[in-house]
């Protein structure tokens, strides 16, 4: 089986890196891939919002599968366009992929199949949320509908900031706006729990805390993930049981009588209160950086867990983990979440000696002439699987003292909760 990954970042990489180890897969293509994955598989430089390109591509190719990396192309239907195909995807259809597309959809959903998630209500013109806000308790989340790259959220302490996001947000500063989503704050610490799904069954698949905030001490805007561990200090088996039972099996059931079924992994974002499970959102695809993070964690073959998946078929799959802490920490280029350079050379790659367990997963970097260069604003992933949290962290500075990029920065303090103990 030949297989494309669709995406460029270090999920993606990370993927490419566990499917190279597979018995299942001959070869493996990037479209477009980074510097990491052009050393191990096949980069296609291709458009990868033109489902049409891709599908001559697959042609061309011999490609049996599509992993999907990102949420774009599963949220446009690349799934819907494939289906009539004989080419296969590992991701979600349209419909189901509103999980992420739209926070309206996803809330709406919780109402209905009682999942617990933070209070809410939807304003559809700027004038009701306005006047609901003069009403409401502080700290408040505003939000908009649909894909925003992470932004589009905003918690506000105070009236002011919460009428100045709704304005923002009806302006059109996340695309037009049809409606508005008000939210209670949920006070507590958040958790990512992930399944993979083959449209009838679903396993678990691992536990990560990520760092969105640039600094440290969880400070400054959002940013992709600067970072996290894995598994999370918070999980337990009371904990998961809940999860199962009062969010993902509900979702599960909402999604079958929208007649759509769910096959890929999930992201379940929560906010955890004295143990109790809060949907916080949903991502229809795996994290970055939590990918990275918890992939090498995997010992089942990974390329026969996608395979089975795809045939409807991950009922006989046992999946094994290490018994380890895996924790990854993300170098950026200067200005990362804001205006970034692009096109600086990254020295000391080529010839950066790791050990086992020690992984250097790429993002936003190219192979040009022989050498390594930073293109996005989330450059690599260093990523560390030991015995202790303590220790990854500590390992994972090591090398990226050894890389000592001058035009990057790094937090220092991921996973600062559990890397004390
Ligand atoms: P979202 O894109 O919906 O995941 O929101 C981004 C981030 O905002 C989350 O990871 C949380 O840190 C925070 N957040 C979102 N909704 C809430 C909420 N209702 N209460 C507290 N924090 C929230
Ligand atoms: N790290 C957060 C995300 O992938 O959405």
């Amino acid at each position: 089986m030949n297989i494309g990954i669709i995406g460029s970042g270090g999920r993606e990489h990370a993927l490419c890196l566990k499917l190279k180890q597979s018995n299942f897969i001959n070869k493996i293509y990037c479209l477009p891939g980074n510097a990491g994955t052009a050393l191990i598989a096949e980069n296609i430089e291709i458009d990868i919002d033109n489902f049409d390109e891709i599908k001559k591509k697959c042609t061309e190719k011999n490609i049996n599968l599509l992993v999907i990396g990102p949420e774009k192309q599963l949220v446009n239907g690349i799934k819907d366009f494939f289906k009539e195909t004989d080419i296969k995807v590992f991701g979600p259809s349209k419909i189901a992929s509103q999980l992420e597309g739209s926070k309206i959809f996803t809330k709406k959903l919780c109402k209905k199949f009682k999942i617990p998630t933070s209070k809410f209500e939807i304003f559809e013109t700027q004038d009701t949320a306005l006047k609901y806000l003069d009403k409401s308790n502080y700290p408040i989340v505003i939000k908009a509908d649909g894909l925003a790259s992470g932004k589009g959220v905003y918690i506000c302490k105070t009236k002011n900031d919460s009428k100045k996001a709704v304005i923002e947000i009806f302006n059109g500063k996340f695309g037009k706006a049809k409606s508005v989503l008000v939210e209670e704050f949920l006070k507590g610490e958040e958790m990512s729990y992930f399944i993979i799904c083959d449209g009838i069954k679903y396993k678990s698949f691992q536990t990560a805390q990520d760092h969105k905030r640039v600094g440290e001490g969880d400070t400054g805007p959002n940013t992709g993930g600067m970072g996290a561990y894995s598994p999370s200090r918070l999980n337990n088996k009371i904990l998961e049981e809940k999860i199962k039972k009062k969010i993902i099996e509900p979702t599960l059931q909402g999604l079958k009588e929208l007649n759509t079924e769910y096959l890929g992994f999930l992201y379940v974002g929560l906010m955890i209160v004295k143990n109790e499970p809060y949907l916080i959102e949903y991502n229809v695809r795996m994290g970055d950086p939590e990918c990275q993070t918890i992939l090498p964690l995997l010992k089942t073959d990974f390329g026969q867990i996608v395979i089975s998946c795809c045939n409807r078929d991950l009922n006989s799959q046992k999946i094994e983990w290490l018994d380890k802490k895996s924790l990854c920490i993300v170098l950026c280029s200067n200005g990362y979440p804001d205006n970034y350079k692009k096109n600086i050379i990254l020295e000391n790659i080529s010839n950066l000696e790791i050990q086992k367990g020690q992984y250097v997963i790429h993002a936003g970097t190219k192979y040009i002439n022989n050498n390594f260069y930073a293109f996005g604003g989330r450059v690599l992933n260093i990523v560390v699987t030991s015995d202790s949290f303590k220790k990854s962290k500590k390992e994972a500075l090591e090398i990226l003292n050894k890389i000592n990029w001058k035009d990057g920065f790094y937090r220092k303090d991921i996973g600062y909760k559990v890397t004390e103990l």
